[in-house]
């Protein structure tokens, strides 16, 4: 995710600010599979009544301010980069917000951290994008991953996905139809749409480069017959054509644009 990273700040270290912010980490996760509202619900006080699920949260902006919003409702956030894990902790706990609890780990773990039909919603802003064919079963938008949200996912629950990137949306489309995913919402502006939907880190930075947001979300439907992955799997194919139109490139695809570019322009100097 190059050049957007958060830059760290000086004496930063990484086991300090975990050991600080471990109130609001969630180290055995596994072990809560089944029982995470009640395991997570204050003593003495209310049950929470939703579980949403906030994979890829990065520092946690978007799950703190939806949980500040809805103190009924546990925001579990979860990023294999563990500096993500500690700067959203931090949040958690000096905004004090009981209902949000950090998970390091891996979108392909789902199935194990929570049982059938615990979660309520899985929410994917911004997921990296991985254009490459040999990574795109990283991505959390590819087919083996839908089906494993649609063992989590509650009746009734959906999947909202949002993205800067035109290609990995095309993609995902084809991949929620393979998943048997029915669509509730489809939209190529989703700010215009869903003005009031908190904002994310990467939603702000790259609104600020250019970027106007695709977004979608998704509810399991029937699955018949065997699941196959039959769709395109560089992201490159799913760039327009004609490149020379492209006014933003896509976070994390600004080499495969520029290599297509010089490609393509080699090829009509030849012609
Ligand atoms: C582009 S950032 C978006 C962060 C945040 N959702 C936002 O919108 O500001 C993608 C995040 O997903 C995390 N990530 C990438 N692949 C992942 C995976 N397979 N499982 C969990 N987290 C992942 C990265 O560490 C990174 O923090």
């Amino acid at each position: 995710m190059h050049g957007l990273h958060a830059r760290l700040p000086k004496n930063f270290v990484l086991e300090e600010r975990l050991e600080r912010y471990a109130d609001a980490i969630e180290l055995e996760p596994r072990r809560l599979a089944g029982r995470w509202l009640e395991g997570c619900s204050p003593v003495g006080g209310p049950r929470l009544r939703e579980l949403r699920l906030d994979l890829g949260c990065g520092k946690g902006g978007f799950a703190a301010e939806s949980a500040a919003r809805e103190p009924d409702v546990l925001f579990v956030g979860i990023d294999s980069e563990p500096i993500c894990v500690a700067y959203a902790a931090q949040k958690a706990v000096e905004d004090g917000l009981a209902n949000l609890v950090l998970v390091p780990a891996l979108g392909r773990d789902v199935a194990e951290l929570f049982a059938p039909g615990e979660v309520g919603r899985i929410i994917l802003n911004f997921p990296t994008p991985f254009p490459k064919k040999k990574e795109a079963a990283r991505r959390l938008t590819h087919l083996d991953q839908l089906l494993l949200y649609r063992q989590v996912l509650a009746p009734g629950g959906s999947v909202v996905f949002k993205t800067d990137s035109q290609p990995l949306f095309a993609f995902s489309l084809t991949q929620f139809e393979l998943a048997g995913f029915e669509l509730t919402w489809k939209s190529e502006d989703a700010r215009a749409d869903r003005p009031d939907d908190p904002v994310s880190w990467y939603e702000e930075r790259l609104g600020r480069q250019g970027a106007t947001v695709f977004g979608l979300e998704a509810t399991p439907g029937p699955l018949t017959g065997q699941v196959e992955q039959t769709a395109e799997l560089s992201l490159a194919e799913y760039l327009p054509e004609d490149l020379t139109q492209l006014s933003y490139v896509p976070h994390g695809m600004q080499g495969t644009v520029t290599n297509l570019r010089n490609l393509r322009a080699k090829q009509g100097a030849r012609h």
